[in-house]
């Protein structure tokens, strides 16, 4: 027996089907309700909306819980790593031993670019923010692999998948090379995944660069730490773009756009600016004091969450390993995380943001570990970027599989101007 909810208007009444979640809010069914009973919901930034049933992650934002495939972060930071994870977000379970093997082959043997995409690097001015480069090279992708760009078919929907999770962090090293003016640095066969980026990042032609361990771990921990959420702001961008039936590359290149926003993947480089600016914790009051100000547009960025009203797990992860990491390089007692920890403390002692349940966000702790890495804060965000292909992908195969879904195109409540005649110029 179908539960439901009964809604009258009008005069009239339905009964909307209930769908159980495994997890989560159960949702009510609305698709009739407009035939049925000739209004929309109103709902701006989906703040009340499931927009898909999903399979792939689960936040319970009260708890401060992440679930990928139903395996809590913290346990998958700890003990997975991150191409190990793009196979559970990917394909549902966790690989065995050979099909792990072959995954990261597969991955592997797809990391070169197209050599003539070089070029479509040298059209940016060097001074161009590496995710304008991102964006630009991402959309280009669908101009040079045509033969992975029919999303009616899955061997080239596969094929699409890992052509993007293997390339993004050679499209990100390189673009970072770029704006830096050193040559373009070669994926290695020899690497794991983040080490190899870390290589195209910071080896140059004229030296061996052996990456560090501690640093490698750290990487992949924080590609690990972004690599899917439900369905935030650019995931639903993708799977939109995805429903018009656009390939696989224009998808994610809409996804990387999205993300470039400072209320989403931007707030690490925002943040760790933020953090520069205050520069001491005595100036941390001050701060906070613009924060809580309605008519000062400043927000503390890498503080509060749509989903989230506890603490986000990927922040208690990643300030842990900034903790660890800046120890190990013997840079505990670096000011910026000094400022950040005090900010936390502070702000999470003031009514303001208990009130409304304002926690540090996955973006709070993650650029004070790039910095010290040596990333340029405008490196943030494409790492944020590489690091959530995988999910922008296992999200966009889900909805193209999904066979309840059909091309997104949401609807509006008009308040604009009730329908008048044309009056011609003399009668105005
Ligand atoms: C990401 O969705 C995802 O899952 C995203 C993400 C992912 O992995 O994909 O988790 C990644 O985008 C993390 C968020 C990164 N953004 C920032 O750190 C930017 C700073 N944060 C805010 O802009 C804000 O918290 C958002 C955008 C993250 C969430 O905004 P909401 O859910 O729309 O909340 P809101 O704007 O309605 O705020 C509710 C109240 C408001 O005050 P009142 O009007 O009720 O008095 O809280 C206040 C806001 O002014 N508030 C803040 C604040 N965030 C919210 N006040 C000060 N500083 C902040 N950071």
């Amino acid at each position: 027996m179908t539960e439901t909810a009964t809604l009258s208007y009008n005069g009239k009444t339905v009964e909307l089907p209930v769908r159980h979640s495994v997890h989560g809010p159960d949702v009510v069914d609305i698709r009739k309700l407009y035939a049925e009973l000739d209004v929309f919901t109103y709902d701006p930034g989906f703040t009340s909306t499931a927009s898909c049933s999903s399979t792939i992650t689960f936040i319970d934002g009260d708890k401060g819980e992440l679930l990928y495939r139903g395996y809590p972060i913290d346990q998958l930071a700890e003990k997975s790593h991150y191409l190990e994870i793009c196979y559970l977000l990917l394909y549902g379970e966790l690989p065995t031993a050979t099909q792990l093997e072959d995954f990261e082959n597969r991955i592997t043997r797809h990391t070169m670019l197209h050599e003539q995409m070089q070029y479509f690097f040298r059209g940016f001015r060097r001074d161009a923010h590496p995710m304008a480069i991102v964006c630009g090279v991402v959309g280009a992708m669908s101009a040079f692999y045509h033969d992975s760009t029919d999303i009616g078919d899955p061997w080239q929907r596969e094929v699409a998948s890992i052509r993007m999770i293997a390339k993004l962090p050679t499209i990100c090293a390189w673009a970072y090379k770029y704006s830096i003016g050193q040559p373009f640095i070669y994926p290695r066969n020899d690497l794991d995944y983040a080490s190899n980026f870390l290589h195209m990042c910071f080896a140059i032609p004229c030296e061996e660069y052996t990456v560090d361990p501690i640093l490698a771990r750290a990487m992949d921990r924080i590609m690990t730490l972004h690599a899917d959420h439900e369905q935030n702001a650019s995931t639903s961008t993708v799977r939109l773009a995805g429903s018009s039936e656009a390939n696989p590359f224009a998808c994610i290149a809409a996804g990387v756009a999205c993300l470039w926003g400072p209320a989403h993947g931007g707030a690490n480089q925002a943040c760790l600016e933020m953090l520069r600016e205050i520069g001491t914790p005595d100036r941390i009051p001050e701060f906070i004091a613009r924060a809580k100000d309605k008519d000062d547009p400043f927000r503390l960025m890498g503080f509060g969450h749509r989903v989230y009203k506890n603490f986000d797990p990927r922040a208690k992860v990643m300030k842990d390993s900034a903790d660890e990491v800046l120890g190990l390089l013997g840079i505990e007692n670096n000011p910026t995380l000094q400022v950040a920890k005090e900010l936390e403390k502070i702000a999470l002692e003031d009514e303001y943001f208990i009130a409304r349940k304002l926690y540090p966000n996955v973006d709070f702790y993650s650029g004070i570990i790039l910095d010290a890495m040596g990333f340029p804060t405008s490196m943030f965000t494409p790492i944020f970027a590489l690091s959530r292909t995988v999910g922008w992908i296992a999200q966009w195969k889900e909805m193209i599989e999904d066979k309840e879904q059909k091309i997104g195109r949401p609807r509006q409540s008009y308040i604009g101007a009730a329908r008048r005649d044309y009056t011609d110029v003399e009668a105005r």
